[in-house]
């Protein structure tokens, strides 16, 4: 063979016409060795081929993405068989502090009765893919499976086979029946390649290595998986006839020996110090690997011991893995994007340049609030630290100062929705404390709020409109026939306007009775009690409770309207809100905020021309029993509680469930019991059912 011309003396036309040529060659070799099973060159010579192509595609890098490309699998199957294990695939404990180590050793120690002496162990690091159990007889790779369950995988031979590291015929001299276990991963740069050509023809992007490694080789299509670049490397075994060594570190050298790749950073120690040693130094090259681990698994060297040990339940007690702890990584902050949740929540999510952190790519992470972004002085800009801990929403640690730029300034965060532009705004409560949320006030057309609104209106306690439940008020919106409450009452007039091309009628699912009874409950809604419409508006802190006190003290809605739209704090309206009983601050407020907002105001005066709030005799405050506080106890005659309390709120007063030194009057009935004894000790003032009556008026 010549000797091929230098990397760094070609042109990149000369390059080009090598790669396309070695290419070539590379295919017609798989498809003797996949599909024809009769190589013509040696395993050696073929790797250097494709150690040249890479060489090539790393020098021009116009050239890459190709290589893998190139062995060819074998026709789909239908659906993976199952294979039973020999010998189980088992889990590894984990554990995380450096004292867990010692206290491994020191329990393998007892276990053993091997209080002193010398004692080996294996570390090597813990690769983050999936496992793999292939089987060679006399030397040919048989069948390869999952773990699955532990107990039984799925048939993975044919895709294994598409695995250019994995050997279809081991090396020297094997024992007969021979099952190597170990870790079918991907490494980062082909990750990288795999998603931009995923993401460029429309498919799947994967969330990490590990993801891509098992969605690559769990294909029913194994020309599927011969095109992602998948890496092995063995580290234990299953069913063996007849064993090669007698320790864990001379099982991987025979590993080696048959030809399968091994982790080149296994090494044996003699004690606790000298794994935690070896597990910073792998931590440290973790970042340059090139591929994702996820700890350092350590094994008693000693194949004799391993098997006096044993097993508890699914992990063996000759090994365990000490996992990295939650990862950080630095990136930068490209921008801040504020989301709208269904309930008008303000959020600001960190948008990242991409990072892997914990071998997972992350772009996005949370903020919290306001306050956390103020907190940290987190800019847009700037370079911070993000941390991954388990499955939890990547966060942002704290910025890097020293990486500021120079042009910085602090982020203001947005006063208005930037999904409908409506004021935005953070409540106080009862204690005079500031939400850490800031929230839309545009309750009635913000789009990001729209649909949770729509089913609230439409709710069974609210304007309980019949035929709009939640997947039709869903439909509606994504056709863009319902945006906002109004919407509703104008859909059957735009529905049949001449001419009009798609019908409600002619959607699936809906047939000429079913719009007709859709648009009847409609009809029969443009009368509503003002406390159900009220509630239906989906004013914040506004609940059913709520609403019944505001019908009944206003009467009308425009009377509500009329003074919630002038209840700026320290107004006289304001004051009029707070005096209502039940109303406090925190409603009073919630209710200013949302008739004040302008965009609100349109959406409410359209819907006024479509629905009229029945009107509600308003209370009397000047009732003999206004401001009053009554309880209500034993049987009651010629009123049920629900009307006895009803009306008892109409004439202004507050209806409590018990007795207390707030309590005015107690109205009892036959079979009261010790609300009246407490009342008697309080001293208050007990009365008839009659006697109420008589006092309300409604007596005789
Ligand atoms: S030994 C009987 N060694 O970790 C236990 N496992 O949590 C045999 N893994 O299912 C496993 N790297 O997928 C072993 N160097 C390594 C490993 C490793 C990754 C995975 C393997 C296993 C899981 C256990």
């Amino acid at each position: 063979m010549t000797q091929p011309t230098p990397i760094d003396q070609l042109t990149a036309r000369q390059a080009r016409v090598e790669h396309k040529r070695l290419i070539e060659e590379i295919e017609a070799h798989d498809i003797r060795y996949h599909q024809e099973d009769a190589p013509i060159i040696s395993d050696a010579d073929y790797d250097a081929l494709r150690q040249r192509v890479e060489a090539l595609e790393a020098a021009f890098p116009e050239l890459g993405g190709t290589l893998f490309a190139t062995r060819v699998g074998a026709a789909p199957s239908e659906k993976f068989a199952k294979v039973r294990h020999a010998v189980p695939m088992l889990s590894l404990g984990n554990v995380f502090a450096d004292e867990d180590v010692e206290e491994f050793v020191a329990r393998v120690r007892r276990f053993l009765g091997l209080a002193e002496g010398p004692l080996a162990f294996t570390a090597e690091p813990k690769i983050d893919g999936l496992s793999c159990s292939i089987r060679y007889v006399r030397g040919e790779l048989v069948q390869a499976a999952t773990r699955g369950d532990g107990f039984e995988g799925e048939d993975v031979t044919a895709n294994v086979r598409t695995i250019a590291e994995i050997p279809h015929k081991l090396h020297g001299a094997p024992p007969e029946i021979f099952e190597v276990r170990g870790e079918i991963y991907m490494r980062h740069v082909d990750f990288a390649t795999l998603n931009e050509r995923q993401m460029a023809a429309g498919e799947k992007v994967f969330a990490n290595p590990r993801n891509a490694a098992a969605g690559s080789l769990r294909q029913l299509d194994s020309t599927i998986t011969a095109r992602r670049p998948l890496h092995f490397f063995a580290y234990a075994w299953g069913e063996v006839s007849e064993m090669p060594a007698t320790t864990q570190h001379g099982m991987i050298g025979a590993f080696k020996s048959f030809g399968l790749p091994v982790n080149p950073r296994t090494v044996q120690c003699h004690s606790a110090k000298d794994m935690i040693a070896h597990y910073r130094a792998i931590e440290a090259q973790r970042a340059q690997l090139g591929y994702d681990i996820d700890g350092v698994v350590y094994k008693v060297d000693d194949l004799a011991l391993q098997a006096r040990l044993g097993f508890v339940s699914r992990s063996p007690r000759w090994a365990v893995a000490h996992k990295f702890p939650a990862q950080q990584a630095t990136t930068i902050l490209r921008d801040i994007e504020i989301q709208v949740g269904r309930t008008g929540a303000l959020t600001p999510v960190a948008k990242l340049e991409p990072v892997t952190v914990g071998g997972v790519v992350v772009s996005n992470a949370t903020l919290h609030n306001e306050d956390e972004i103020a907190r940290k002085d987190v800019r847009i800009g700037d370079t911070v630290v993000v941390q991954r801990a388990g499955d939890v929403i990547p966060q942002i640690v704290r910025v890097v100062e020293e990486k500021r730029p120079a042009q910085s300034h602090a982020y203001a965060f947005p006063e208005t929705c930037p999904a409908c532009g409506s004021l935005a705004v953070r409540e106080i409560d009862d204690k005079g404390e500031v939400d850490a949320v800031r929230r839309c006030t545009g309750g009635l057309i913000c789009p990001a709020q729209a649909v949770e609104r729509l089913r609230h209106f439409c709710s069974r306690n609210a304007m309980d409109i019949e035929g709009l439940g939640d997947k039709q008020i869903e439909f509606f919106f994504e056709k863009g026939l319902i945006k906002t409450p109004a919407d509703i009452f104008t859909l059957q007039q735009r529905d049949e306007e001449p001419g009009r091309m798609q019908r409600i009628r002619n959607f699936e699912g809906f047939g000429e009775t079913s719009v007709r009874n859709l648009f009847a409950a409609i009809e029969a809604r443009r009368s509503v009690a003002l406390n159900r419409f009220i509630f239906a508006l989906g004013i914040r802190h506004v609940g059913e409770t709520n609403a019944r006190r505001l019908a009944r003290h206003f009467g009308s809605f425009e009377a509500l309207r009329k003074v919630c739209a002038a209840a700026a704090p320290d107004s006289e309206a304001r004051a009029e809100l707070n005096n209502i009983s039940g109303i406090g601050d925190v409603v009073a407020e919630g209710l200013a905020d949302f008739f004040i907002e302008p965009h609100n105001e349109a959406e409410l005066d359209r819907l006024m021309r479509e629905v009229t709030p029945e009107p509600m005799e308003a209370v009397k405050t000047d009732s003999p029993v206004a401001g009053k506080t009554v309880v209500f106890t034993g049987a009651l005659e010629k009123l049920t509680r629900d009307e006895a309390k009803a009306q008892a709120e109409r004439l202004g007063a507050k209806v409590a469930g018990s007795v207390s030194k707030k309590t005015d009057l107690v109205v009892a009935g036959p079979g009261a019991g010790s609300k009246l004894t407490k009342a008697a000790e309080l001293g208050i003032e007990v009365i008839s059912e009659d006697d109420w009556l008589a006092r309300i008026g409604e007596g005789g």
